[in-house]
């Protein structure tokens, strides 16, 4: 069996056109224009090249977007204040603190600042918690991609077996909750893996939908996948440089051999990346919205 490919980019494109509309729709009939804010705290190049997409993307669907970008010396006082700035700001409804934080700031007290309900990366305890529950606000954006990838590819979650590699709390844990809730394009029977698992193959050789988000370079080989399985490539790793001076990337996954094996697989790049930028901007309009009934 040779995989079906999912293209994210494509199923990205689909879910930015729908809230182009609706964004418009929110406009005219509440005047209201979904606001983001990205606060970027020093020049990392990944950070710098991830806050630059999601401001551009946000102003090529309508959003009202901010940018901030304070010195790597920044203070956590100074940082807490900006996040402060935004929670009151009336034209904000999405507030994004770009992660990693430099080590002199606690990521978990900066993330704590930000308000639930502006809360666009749905990192904060409380939206954790609704997650877990099945009552979310916000889904976390990378999770929501995959969940939102495996529904429009015409994945059979229910009942289905899904394997997670990985663990964190970005990625792993909040897929996982998501997909074994009892609620459409859910009800699974989820086995999450992790390094200190001892046989990781055994559970992946019976995922009926394997998602890999273990942030190592093809720790995913064809032998631990079963024929016929969906494979979601979550990881995103540097391998050199195109001859274009990009950052050549490789997945989580044995991409060829595997693809010879599954019946749909997501590529690196344009599988779930495109994804993530996407939820986030639905979340964001989601923010807005709930501010019609709050
Ligand atoms: N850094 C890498 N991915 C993310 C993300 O999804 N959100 C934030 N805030 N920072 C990140």
């Amino acid at each position: 069996m040779t995989a079906k490919i999912i293209d994210g980019k494509l199923i990205a494109d689909e879910i930015r056109k729908e809230i182009t509309a609706e964004t418009a729709e929110l406009k005219e009939k509440h005047g209201i224009v979904p606001g983001l804010v990205t606060i970027l705290v020093g020049e990392n190049p990944a950070s710098v090249s991830y806050v630059t997409a999601k401001g551009k993307t946000s102003k090529e669907l309508g959003f009202h977007s901010i940018q901030e970008t304070i010195p790597v010396g920044s203070t956590e006082e100074q940082l807490l204040a900006l996040v402060a700035k935004y929670n009151e700001d009336p034209r904000i409804h999405g507030i994004l603190v770009q992660l990693p934080l430099p080590k002199h700031i606690n990521e978990g007290k900066v993330l704590y600042a930000i308000r639930p309900d502006k809360d666009v990366d749905a990192f904060h305890p409380v939206n954790l918690g609704k997650l877990m529950i099945g009552n979310a606000d916000f889904l976390p954006c990378t999770p929501a991609g995959i969940q939102e990838l495996l529904v429009r590819s015409g994945a059979a979650l229910e009942g289905a077996e899904v394997v997670v590699v990985g663990r964190s709390n970005i990625v792993g844990k909040p897929i996982a909750n998501m997909l074994l809730q009892k609620a459409k394009g859910a009800n699974a029977t989820v086995t999450v893996c992790h390094t200190k698992t001892r046989d990781t193959a055994m559970h992946t050789r019976r995922a009926d939908i394997l998602i890999v988000a273990a942030g190592a370079p093809k720790a995913v080989t064809a032998d631990m996948v079963k024929e016929g399985a969906y494979v979601i490539d979550v990881g995103v790793n540097r391998i050199g440089m195109t001859d274009k001076g990009k950052a050549k990337l490789c997945g989580d996954v044995d991409f060829e051999p595997v693809k010879e094996k599954a019946a749909a697989i997501t590529p690196v790049p344009g599988g779930v990346g495109p994804m993530t930028i996407t939820m986030l901007m639905r979340n964001t309009l989601k923010a807005a919205k709930l501010r019609i009934s709050r």
